[in-house]
């Protein structure tokens, strides 16, 4: 380990991403004919751990794939990426998990199958207890079972380290998980299936932010596509940050690219609102490239476009 540099153990899944890109979806019962198809290493979880690798944090995966070629492959691009993979286990006679990515008109829609995402259990967390103690963020999703992030999170708050939740897919949370959460980090569909609140405009957005944090979690940032981000200070004042104009290619992976970023820089002890204006370029950049993985920019990338 590079002592100088931040620490950051994501807890998540990975998926071979099977990407096809259409002119337009098809409707019920139809069949188009697609453009092209792509076999691209995926996953939330694997996504933001080369996401912050690439941002030059110190960082390992928890996580679980199939004893198949596709989880060979994506343990290798992990590697490739410089993240430590003795926390991703191999499980027999289990698939890797597939997200199945149509991209159409510079959009996604993803079906996820976890495979064996659903095999990442509370004991590994456990057996890398040591790791968790070793780091200075933690950074989970919910492609994984909810009590293996609840497991990670309250391992990570005995030892006093600091968990960012990216609450993808949206799901139903417990408020013992959210209680425990410093950083929460919906987009707009999640924040309101969290609050209740429908999120249309700046007025609902603030109210479902300031009633996600009654839940329990000290800070919520929240993500707004190419509109850019929004976050609550410590004194419960919204701020809005832009998004940057950019060529969109593929918007697969942005969020993870935005979590990462956050990720990282806390770790790096900067303020929430820094943090929030890195994650914003961090992810930026990612949308420019086909796929979510190869489009994670590099520290160098990132820090061209950041201005303090
Ligand atoms: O966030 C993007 C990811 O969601 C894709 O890589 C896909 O695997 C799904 O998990």
């Amino acid at each position: 380990m590079n002592v100088n540099r931040p620490s950051v153990t994501v807890v998540g899944s990975l998926n071979m991403d099977i990407v096809v890109e259409s002119p337009r979806a098809p409707v019920k019962g139809e069949t188009i004919q697609g453009l092209r198809a792509h076999f691209l290493p995926g996953g939330k979880g694997a996504n933001q751990a080369i996401a912050a690798a690439r941002l030059e944090a110190n960082v390992r995966q928890i996580g679980c794939v199939g004893d198949d070629r596709f989880g060979e492959q994506l343990i290798d691009a992990l590697r490739d990426n410089g993240v430590h993979t003795d926390a991703v286990r191999s499980v027999q006679e289990v698939s890797t998990g597939i997200a199945s990515v149509l991209l159409t008109e510079g959009d996604n829609r993803i079906i996820v199958v976890s495979g064996a995402n659903a095999m990442c259990s509370p004991d590994l967390i456990r057996e890398f207890e040591s790791a968790v103690a070793d780091s200075d963020v933690i950074l989970l999703q919910l492609e994984i079972p909810i009590e293996t992030a609840m497991e990670a999170t309250r391992i990570a708050k005995r030892h006093g380290k600091t968990v960012v939740l990216n609450p993808a897919p949206a799901a139903e949370l417990p408020d013992e998980l959210l209680r425990m959460i410093d950083v929460i980090t919906p987009n707009r569909t999640e924040l309101a299936s969290l609050t209740g609140i429908p999120v249309d405009d700046k007025k609902q957005l603030e109210a479902a932010m300031r009633k996600l944090t009654t839940r329990g979690p000290k800070r919520v940032v929240a993500t707004l596509g190419g509109a850019g981000a929004a976050y609550l200070t410590e004194g419960q004042e919204a701020r809005f940050v832009s998004g940057l104009d950019v060529e969109v290619v593929d918007t697969t992976g942005a969020g993870d690219a935005f979590n990462a970023a956050l990720a990282v820089r806390m770790a790096e002890g900067f303020e929430l609102g820094d943090a929030v204006r890195f994650a914003i370029c961090t992810s930026a950049l990612a949308v420019t490239k086909l796929g979510a993985q190869p489009g994670m920019p590099s520290r160098n990338e990132v820090e061209s476009l950041f201005v303090m």
